[in-house]
């Protein structure tokens, strides 16, 4: 049994990974880290996540595009140079086509309790987490793997570009792989700035 300095050490240290080895990741793995991610909590436990996953390198090339050129369009929109919208759309390209498994993270906007804009909030908080938890469990199988939020710019292309039901609303993308990189601890910011604690008022 993992001791609980251990599985602090393993919360901590997963990071986000952007260099892949070429090497598959077998289906049986892909599997398992879905699984495990379906036990995140949800609101009202209605379970909002959906999952596309992509190992098929023409539609990897093809999400990519769509993806790319929205970004194309909306760098061009705000005014960005010529050779920095180029130079991020190749890189962006290719690491789509780099990343072994590409993983599209949907909420279905009908796992609702009601229609209400706070229930449209607890269904992508609740699928965000599913989120997490993929990471984690990737994680823990030695897989690396970066969130990634293009699709939430090109959502409606994202869903047709994938032949996604009409109730699924691209959320986020990740990308799996075996990490060919340790990449660098991000600092945090301290405990001390990000909260506020009430003493009991007897101490
Ligand atoms: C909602 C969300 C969106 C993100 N979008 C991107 C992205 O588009 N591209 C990227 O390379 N990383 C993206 N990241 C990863 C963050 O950059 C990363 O988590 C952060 O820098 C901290 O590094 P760490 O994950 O290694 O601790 C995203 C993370 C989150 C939670």
């Amino acid at each position: 049994m993992p001791t609980k300095e251990d599985l602090q050490t393993f919360l901590r240290t997963r990071r986000s990974v952007r260099r892949f080895k070429p090497d598959p990741v077998p289906d049986s793995v892909i599997e398992s880290i879905l699984h495990t991610a379906t036990f995140a909590p949800s609101a009202h436990n209605l379970q909002p996540w959906r999952f596309a996953v992509i190992n098929n390198s023409s539609v990897k090339t093809r999400l990519g595009e769509v993806l790319t050129s929205k970004m194309q369009a909306d760098m061009q929109a705000e005014g960005a140079d010529k050779s920095s919208i180029e130079k991020r759309v190749t890189t962006s390209q290719r690491r789509i086509n780099e990343a072994p498994v590409v993983v599209i993270l949907c909420r279905d906007k009908t796992d609702v309790r009601a229609d209400t804009p706070e229930e449209a909030v607890m269904g992508i908080q609740s699928t965000a987490l599913a989120g997490m938890q993929l990471l984690l469990a990737a994680h823990a199988e030695g897989l690396g793997g970066n969130w990634i939020c293009w699709p939430l710019y090109a959502q409606e292309a994202t869903r047709t570009t994938l032949e996604l039901p009409e109730t699924w609303e691209p959320q986020a993308m990740y990308f799996f792989g075996y990490p060919a990189e340790i990449p660098q601890v991000k600092e945090r910011k301290s405990i001390k700035e990000i909260v506020k604690t009430f003493k009991p008022s007897n101490v």
